[in-house]
Order: C-alpha cells, then sequence, then structure tokens
C-alpha cells in the first residue's frame, strides 16, 4: 500500500506543475570583477556558451564582470551564501575565508614560468589544494591563468630602495603584505574595483597587478612607469557553491565538467597572448614609460624577498612551499 501511494505521490509530482518549473533553466550567476577582454572574462564566455550548448539550454549561466554584483570580499561571501554559484577568484583572496594556502602562489619568484605553474596546479599539489575548498561550502572545479605581475608608480621602480616610503595597493593576501613591507612600502588592501580611482587621486602611490589587469582597467593611464619585474603570478581558481553543485542532477554536473574542462584549456592558451596584447597597447598609449629591469635589478630585489619563504611558512606551510618549490625546480618556457 505504501509502495503504491509513493508511486502515485511520484506520478503526481510528475505531471504536477511543479515539473513545468522543474523545466526551467538551471540558473547560474557567474560573477567577477574583471573586464570581459581580459583572460577571466573570456574563459568566462566559452563556459557559458559551451555549458549551455552541452545542457541544451538546461543550464543558464549569467556572466557579471567588472564588480558589477560584488566586489572581492562579498563576491566569496555571497558564493558561500548561495547568492551566487560560481565564481573565479584570484589565488590571493582565499585567505579571508579560510584558506591560507592558495597564498603560496604569491610568494615571490616561486613560478619562473607557466610551465612550472602547470606542473603545481596539474600535479597532485594543486589537486589536494582544491580539496581544500569543500569545508568551506565551495567546490574548486579548474584553475585559469592569468599571468605575471608588474610593479607601476609614479616613479621609476628599479631597486628596492625605489619603494621605500610608497604605499602600494595590494590583494588580501598576507604574503603581500609582507612582500611590500620587507620593500619599505606600505600595503593596503583595496577591492580591484577601486585601485584605477585610488591610483589617479594618489591614495596609493603604485600597484601590482598583470598587463592585462593594468591595461583593462587604464590604470597605465595613472600610472607614469610600469616595471616588467614578472616578481609573481595572478592566477584563478574556479569555484562553485558546493549544495549548489551536489544539488545538480548527475548528467547536467557532468556536462558542465565537460564545459569547464574545454573553457579551462581555452583560457589557459590565451592568457599569456592576452597579457602580451595588453602591454603592447600600453606601450603604444605612451601614458606609462616601460621599464625593463636589468639582471642587477631583479636580483637585489630577489634577495630583499627571500626572507619571504622563512617568514611565511607557518602560515602558508612549510612542507607546501618546499613541495611547490621541488615541483617548479627544472622548468623551462
Ligand atoms: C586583483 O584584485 O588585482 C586581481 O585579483 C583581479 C582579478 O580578478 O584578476
Amino acid at each position: 500500500m505504501r509502495k503504491l501511494l509513493l508511486a502515485a505521490a511520484v506520478c503526481a509530482l510528475a505531471f504536477s506543475p511543479a515539473t513545468v518549473s522543474a523545466e526551467d533553466p538551471i540558473i547560474i550567476k557567474f560573477s567577477h570583477v574583471v573586464a570581459p577582454n581580459t583572460p577571466k572574462g573570456k574563459g568566462s564566455e566559452r563556459f557559458k556558451q559551451l555549458a549551455e550548448k552541452y545542457t541544451n539550454g538546461k543550464v543558464k549561466v549569467e556572466i557579471y564582470p567588472n564588480s558589477t554584483l560584488y566586489k572581492d570580499k562579498e563576491e566569496l561571501e555571497a558564493l558561500q551564501l548561495g547568492a551566487v554559484q560560481m565564481l573565479a577568484p584570484s589565488n590571493s583572496k582565499f585567505g579571508p575565508v579560510g584558506v591560507k594556502e592558495f597564498e603560496v602562489f604569491d610568494l615571490p619568484y616561486i613560478l619562473p614560468n607557466l610551465e612550472a605553474l602547470r606542473k603545481v596546479t596539474e600535479g597532485p599539489i594543486g589537486q589536494r589544494m582544491l580539496k581544500l575548498l569543500d569545508s568551506k561550502g565551495m567546490v574548486g572545479l579548474a584553475y585559469w591563468d592569468n599571468g605575471f605581475k608588474e610593479m607601476s608608480a609614479n616613479k621609476p621602480l628599479r631597486m628596492p630602495a625605489d619603494y621605500q616610503g610608497l604605499k602600494f595597493r595590494i590583494q588580501s593576501s598576507k604574503v603581500l603584505e609582507a612582500q611590500f613591507r620587507l620593500l619599505g612600502a606600505t600595503p593596503q588592501v583595496m577591492a580591484f574595483s577601486e585601485v584605477y580611482q585610488a591610483l589617479q587621486t594618489g591614495v596609493v602611490d603604485g600597484q601590482e597587478n598583470t598587463p592585462s589587469n593594468m591595461y583593462t582597467q587604464k590604470m597605465h593611464e595613472v600610472q607614469k612607469y610600469t616595471t616588467l619585474t614578472n616578481h609573481g603570478y595572478i592566477g584563478y581558481v574556479v569555484v562553485v557553491n558546493k549544495t549548489f553543485w551536489d544539488g545538480l542532477p548527475a548528467d547536467v554536473r557532468g556536462q558542465l565538467e565537460k564545459a569547464m574542462l574545454e573553457s579551462t584549456k581555452y583560457a589557459n592558451e590565451i592568457s599569456a597572448k592576452e597579457n602580451a596584447e595588453a602591454l603592447e597597447e600600453m606601450k603604444k598609449s605612451g601614458k606609462t614609460e616601460i621599464i625593463i629591469p636589468t639582471a642587477a635589478e631583479t636580483a637585489a630585489m630577489r634577495k630583499v624577498m627571500e626572507p619571504l619563504y622563512q617568514d611565511m611558512a607557518s602560515r602558508v606551510g612549510k612542507n607546501l612551499i618546499d613541495e611547490v618549490t621541488k615541483t617548479t625546480l627544472g622548468a623551462t618556457n
């Protein structure tokens, strides 16, 4: 009898108006803070296109670029609360939600090139790190590149002494904070969407970012000098709300995984070119003078920043730092 009742209930559900609404598309709100014409902006557009195609329209992806929905810190909170389903915050932004390990990617000069990075993210370390996000209500789906960071200010930055006394905007990472302190500068955490204005009005003197982020936010127009230090890396973890993800029908989740795999490949293929083109545009604009540091200047910067590996070991994890360093050894372009 109970079985019959259950079957009747299932039938009733199957033909009830609720089923009609069950055919409404599943919405994925994908919020991010950069411009659409960046590696992340383009990667998210590709994901939307593929996700909607592979699920036959069962899933609709709404992209909110340029902090139109949430700024850096808020977007992670919004994801945890389920107000948005997907994000791609930079590695540097996971500290405030309690996953400090991703700050290992902020250690200066730890990644000599993209090949070295891939060895980490595509190997056991990268996979293990993604798992750390589970306990924070998110699932880490993929690593997306942006690229290597340059330093900028209204004065030429060549040697460590040039940073002395300047105020720099940083992302919310303790490693980045310590990095600027070692240079004798004052770090200030600030949302990405506020950087242009802060530079323009002199709230901060300088910043570090990739050419793509600098160019698409017009930072180069308010910074007289950009030094190609390539001292650090900005990359992203694509994350989804765990409850949302686990609650998806298995077939839909599989189709989304396929879309994510392909859009990841695409995003990581275009990142270097996007940054090279942005740098060219910055040069052409004539608004910022591009400085290429000498080997001696780079060596001096590396030397000043080296204590970070020790100083940050208790925060990021000594074993993790050692493992990453070992994995990246010998990686060539
Ligand atoms: C920044 O805050 O500088 C970057 O993380 C922005 C981004 O998402 O690339």
